[in-house]
């Protein structure tokens, strides 16, 4: 259900999702509404680098879960004892819980050789696919609909198993579905791993 709040309301609600989805499946128009949303992301030349595989099959989840959870052992084993201890109760993802994932990818070659405004930043067109996940994850709020973002995944591991054509590339797995409630404070707060920074801190004036 899509709740009346400012922009600056629904920055200050979204949340990483991992442990609150309530199980049920997202509503088909409610998802088109958040990926319109996505979609309508600024871009650098125009170029609309992304493109959006939402994935529901159970087997799929599974099998991204599965690998996620070998990655979530890679991190543990790598950490310092204290470290580990801290990570340890963290939930990392809701694959399974939130039922649908949208693997969001994006495509370099878009918009052909001569991208204006792309010819000295190449990343620029990453940084635009990253737009439209920012994108969509405020318009999930604002639909009172979870987000989480998984990192934790080998890239050609998650291509093949959204089948992406060669040379696009994924570049998140977000679980999606309606929440429970959302936290109000993050989980890596919470769970003592890192805080916010102070706003002051990220302030310049003039020069770094
Ligand atoms: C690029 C990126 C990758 C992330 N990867 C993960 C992840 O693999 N697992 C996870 O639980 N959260 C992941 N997150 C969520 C962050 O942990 C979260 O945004 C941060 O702790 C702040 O919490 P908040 O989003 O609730 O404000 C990721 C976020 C971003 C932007």
């Amino acid at each position: 259900m899509t709740q009346d709040l400012t922009v600056y309301e629904a920055i200050e609600r979204r949340r990483d999702v991992r442990a609150e989805f309530s199980g049920e499946l997202l509503d088909d128009d409610v998802l088109v509404r958040i990926l319109s949303a996505a979609h309508r992301a600024p871009s650098v030349g125009n170029s609309q680098p992304w493109d959006f595989v939402v994935i529901q099959s159970p087997e799929t989840l599974d099998a991204f879960a599965a690998h996620v959870a070998c990655k979530r052992d890679d991190f543990a084993e790598s950490l310092p004892p204290e470290r580990a201890a801290t990570f340890s109760p963290i939930k990392i993802e809701g694959i399974r819980e939130s039922r649908t994932g949208i693997v969001v990818t994006h495509d370099q070659s878009r918009g052909g050789q001569h991208v204006l405004g792309r010819h000295t930043i190449t990343d620029a067109g990453l940084f635009s696919t990253v737009l439209a996940i920012q994108n969509l994850w405020l318009a999930a709020t604002a639909e009172g609909i979870g987000v989480g973002w998984v990192s934790f995944y080998d890239e050609p591991f998650l291509a093949n198993l959204a089948g992406l054509p060669e040379g696009v590339r994924p570049i998140a797995w977000l679980c999606i579905g309606p929440v429970t409630r959302l936290q109000e404070v993050p989980d890596l707060e919470r769970f003592g791993w890192r805080s916010r920074r102070p706003l002051d801190e990220a302030i310049h004036r003039e020069r770094f």
